[in-house]
């Protein structure tokens, strides 16, 4: 029996810029009806003319497909009243990055003391904060040491929709329920695979990425709040292509999920019994906490076998060579 979803949702995906935006969105675009497109990008879509070209430039690379690009605007601290509420219809949200914790971040806030009167002015308009929410601490403890900066933000300013993006840990599965007003994304990757999947054999750089996966038991965590059916947990890919090259010699941080995610997600969910949870998952639980109105689209699934290719051009996917049990229908053959 096939199996459909209305109107699924990536609420964290990478689809860079030019060639690899062209190449990569498609793929999203095909699964999903919408996606909350990362602005770390070179130079980063930080001001509303940036905004306006990407968003432009996502829609051109998705073609004739009902899909509505969601970019979130790259945080800067000097952000202000005037310059938000001027874009403020066209605006989904702001994204902060500390400086340097992860691919092109470098722009990102250095000093966490100084973000507070930008966060005033989101909370008075009612725009969500999306957070990479690690410290530049001990790589494993990062995302843990962070919840902290979680809890001083989510208590400060208490009307501000606070997003936990990429949860890969307990204390941010346990953090989510401390603040009405502390929502979280997860990705397939942190859901279903540890840290012995990079450094547990021979060393794979295609499950490398940030934050660092992690342990048994954090893993156990995050599938706690998915078989719980958690109302305040979104699906979000973290999807991060880097060509092969990168991957292999340069160390770039992130894997690229975006052609397996919902017949993994299917996978995963019917192994668990959960298949009836996958819709809130992957769409309800978003468009109530964001309050959206995405395209209506049915995604349907086909229970068909078939073996993820080594690469996408110059791209290796997460899970290559696996068996998957689940096919999106009208997708491309490989
Ligand atoms: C992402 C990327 O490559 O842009 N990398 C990653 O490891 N997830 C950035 C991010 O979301 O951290
Ligand atoms: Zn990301």
């Amino acid at each position: 029996m096939n199996l459909t979803l209305n109107s699924p949702l990536d609420m964290h995906v990478h689809l860079r810029q030019d060639d690899m935006l062209r190449f990569v969105a498609p793929f999203t675009a095909q699964q999903f009806v919408g996606a909350v497109c990362m602005p770390n990008t070179l130079p980063p879509v930080d001001r509303a003319d940036r905004l306006d070209a990407y968003t432009a430039s996502i829609r051109k690379a998705v073609g004739d497909l009902s899909f509505d690009p969601y970019v979130p605007l790259f945080f800067r601290d000097d952000l202000t009243r005037e310059e938000l509420t001027a874009m403020r219809d066209r605006l989904f949200g702001v994204k902060l990055y500390p400086a340097g914790v992860t691919t092109n971040s470098d722009a990102g806030v250095a000093e966490l003391g100084k973000i507070e009167p930008v966060l005033d002015i989101l909370q008075d308009l009612d725009l969500p904060l999306l957070v990479h929410g690690e410290t530049n601490g001990y790589s494993h403890d990062r995302e843990r040491e962070f919840v902290a900066v979680y809890d001083h933000i989510a208590t400060t300013f208490p009307r501000l929709r606070l997003i936990m993006e990429h949860i890969s840990t307990v204390e941010a599965a346990e953090f989510l329920d401390k603040h009405d007003n502390v929502f979280a994304t997860i990705t397939l990757h942190h859901l279903c695979h540890t840290l012995d999947d990079v450094l547990g054999g021979p060393f794979n750089p295609f499950y490398f990425c940030k934050p660092i996966l992690k342990s048994p038991r954090d893993r156990d965590a995050l599938q706690s709040l998915v078989k719980a059916g958690h109302p305040k947990i979104m699906f979000g890919s973290d999807s991060a292509p880097h060509t092969e090259v990168a991957k292999r010699t340069e160390g770039a941080a992130g894997c690229f999920t975006a052609p397996v995610l919902l017949p993994c997600l299917a996978e995963f969910f019917e192994d668990h019994d959960l298949l009836d949870q996958l819709q809130a998952f992957v769409s309800d639980n978003a468009q109530r906490i964001y309050r959206l109105d995405p395209p209506r689209r049915d995604v349907v699934l086909e229970p068909r076998t078939w073996t993820v290719p080594p690469r996408y051009g110059s791209i290796v996917p997460m899970n290559a060579g696996a068996h998957l049990r689940w096919k999106v229908q009208n997708a491309p053959e490989e």
